[in-house]
């Protein structure tokens, strides 16, 4: 192996990632008074936050009356029942003074005529147990995402926390006593940082780019899931993967569930609005995976738009200008530049396109890290957290309700700072690292620095996000997920070839794109096997030769390991069917009424 030069640091905590849960979580602990780094690939407030549009949920009550526990109701409902309900019910109760304090840190939310924070209606978000639809986004405009990623910076700043801003996380450093923390490059000058850390919290967001279309930033590559899978240890219910309904139709850029809870509305070629008889109660506001599946097969029947017939229309006209310049201002500037549509005047064309992970790091809602040991489902995994997109804590189940992402993201960004606090006494002298503790990021680092193959990092990542988005769909069936996990058998093997061509340390960005597709690989390939193994259809997984959920098999996380040798093994543990506290009782699955 080169000789690398490797400089050390120590630290109460390093969170590895500075989206909107990677702040929230460094400012908590910089507020505890722990010693914490921040180190991330892009400069803070370019982290793909930035691009979450229409809203956070919280039960705020502003438009109309609301309830935390309707929220949690919606929440365990629109997981299909896979969401563990002690999490969500911390969540949705949490929501409220969440919001509350960001909007004291100062995000600018649009306002009712009172001066109340706004809210709109989003999808799956109801009224009294599912009656009718509730304004519970809390938005800023349509770029609540940037408000809110913005103010958790400058609050970031402001507490004096320390960050490492283009530092590429390689791997974890893992003892028998658990996580001692993590391994970096710090891509401007080719030097490795081995950071340790009592708590090594990842936020490192999804793994959206392992799909050909997303709406995910060219950032979103599972680097925190890979890192932990590497580490041994499993990750959890990776087959689920949102499809949000509108992305714009041959770009996949993201058109807000906003604009259909401002009163936009889909239609097919005969300009039907279709979706009131796929869901008669919540209509165009029924939740991802619904509308998702019929846009999907609105298109299978024909009944798609253009010349091959193979997208849909949204259409905000009707909502007249000043509506859309105030409430809409994003989506109706990304209508022109992606779509060269006015969308004061004419549809939007969208199409399905994925948004989302459901799946990631096995966490309680302490945002501790979990993996299973022999009668311990919940075992935690000391020294090593997770929160975001990340984690699978598991709040979103088979399927995330719109605005519960930035409220995930806040609410368990501020509980790993709470957790860290119990757990860490100040001042703790950390133990030597072992000689090798960096050797599997480095070995690593420098394999793939001197690969010689033949094969280039983007012809590989090209066959893997085509045979995801090929196979691993909206609908799947037994065919499609078979034939998709031995085609990501041989794209994995194909790594082998790999050829990288500059061996520079500075600003390579060859290198980072070859570290970015084998963690792409390590969760395209959970994502497919899980998919195949589970043999019902549950939120986001929609499987056409088991079109039901079946409770009584498969209401069961899935956990999934991945070797060396790309061979995932799956194994599953129980989903929480208790609550956290007596206030609201376990919500029992029954037949899901639209
Ligand atoms: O449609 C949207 O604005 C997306 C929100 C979300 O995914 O939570």
């Amino acid at each position: 192996m080169a000789a690398y030069n490797i400089i050390d640091h120590e630290y109460d905590v390093v969170v590895v990632g500075a989206g909107g849960a990677g702040l929230r979580a460094t400012f908590g602990m910089v507020q505890h008074g722990l010693k914490t780094a921040c180190i991330t690939k892009v400069f803070p407030t370019r982290s793909h936050t930035v691009a979450a549009q229409g809203g956070v949920g919280a039960a705020l009550g502003n438009m109309a009356e609301d309830n935390w526990v309707w929220h949690m109701y919606d929440t365990v409902k629109g997981a299909d029942w896979l969401g563990d309900q002690d999490a969500i019910e911390y969540m949705c109760r949490e929501a409220i003074p969440a919001v509350h304090e960001l909007e004291h840190y100062g995000v600018p939310f649009s306002r009712t005529p009172e001066g109340k924070i706004y809210q709109r209606p989003f999808g799956g978000h109801m009224r009294n147990f599912g009656e009718a639809p509730v304004q519970r986004a809390c938005a800023a405009a349509d770029r609540t995402g940037h408000a809110i990623l913005h103010t958790l910076y400058q609050q970031s700043l402001k507490h004096k926390a320390e960050f490492f801003v283009e530092y590429f996380a390689l791997d974890l450093m893992m003892d028998e006593s658990g996580c001692r923390g993590v391994v970096a490059l710090d891509m401007a000058t080719g030097t490795i940082h081995r950071f340790k850390g009592h708590q090594t919290v990842m936020a490192t967001g999804g793994y959206g780019r392992s799909y050909f279309s997303c709406t995910s930033a060219h950032t979103c590559t599972g680097d925190g899931n890979a890192m932990v899978a590497r580490a041994g240890l499993p990750l959890q219910d990776m087959e689920f993967v949102q499809f949000h309904p509108t992305g714009v139709y041959g770009a996949g850029v993201l058109i807000t569930e906003g604009a259909r809870g401002e009163g936009g509305y889909l239609t097919n070629s005969h300009g039907e609005r279709f979706m009131e008889r796929y869901a008669p109660t919540a209509k165009d506001l029924a939740s991802r995976d619904v509308v998702s599946r019929a846009m999907t097969m609105e298109i299978r029947d024909g009944q798609g738009i253009g010349p091959e017939k193979d997208h849909i229309l949204l259409h905000l006209e009707h909502l007249g200008a000043e509506v859309l310049h105030q409430r809409l201002p994003g989506i109706t500037e990304t209508a022109k530049v992606f779509a060269g549509v006015d969308a004061t005047k004419e549809p939007i064309p969208v199409l399905p396109t994925v948004h989302y992970n459901m799946g990631g790091i096995p966490t309680n809602y302490m945002a501790e890290a979990i993996s299973p040991l022999p009668g311990k489902p919940d075992n935690v995994i000391p020294g090593l957290m997770a929160i975001g997109e990340a984690a699978s804590v598991s709040v979103h189940g088979a399927n995330r309700l719109g605005t519960n992402s930035l409220l995930d993201l806040v609410v368990f960004g501020r509980a790993a700072a709470l957790r860290a606090k119990d757990l860490i006494k100040k001042g703790t002298p950390h133990r030597p690292l072992s000689k090798n503790a960096a050797d599997l990021a480095l070995s690593r680092l420098d394999r793939i620095r001197n690969a010689s193959g033949s094969l280039t990092t983007a012809a590989i990542r090209k066959n893997m996000q085509r045979t995801m988005q090929n196979d691993a769909a909206v609908f799947r069936t037994s065919k499609t997920l078979k034939e998709g996990m031995d085609k990501m058998g041989q794209i994995a093997g194909s790594l082998r070839d790999l050829k990288v061509s500059d061996r520079s340390l500075i600003f390579n960005t060859d290198l980072i794109e070859a570290l970015e597709l084998e963690n792409l690989m390590a969760c395209a390939l959970a994502t497919i096997v899980g998919g195949e193994a589970r043999h019902e259809s549950r939120g986001a997984h929609a499987h056409e030769d088991f079109p039901n959920r079946d409770d009584e098999n498969w209401m069961k996380h899935t956990l999934a390991w991945i070797a060396d040798d790309w061979k995932v093994k799956l194994d599953y543990r129980p989903v929480h069917t208790y609550t956290l506290t007596n206030d609201v009782k376990y919500i029992p699955p029954k037949a899901r009424v639209y």
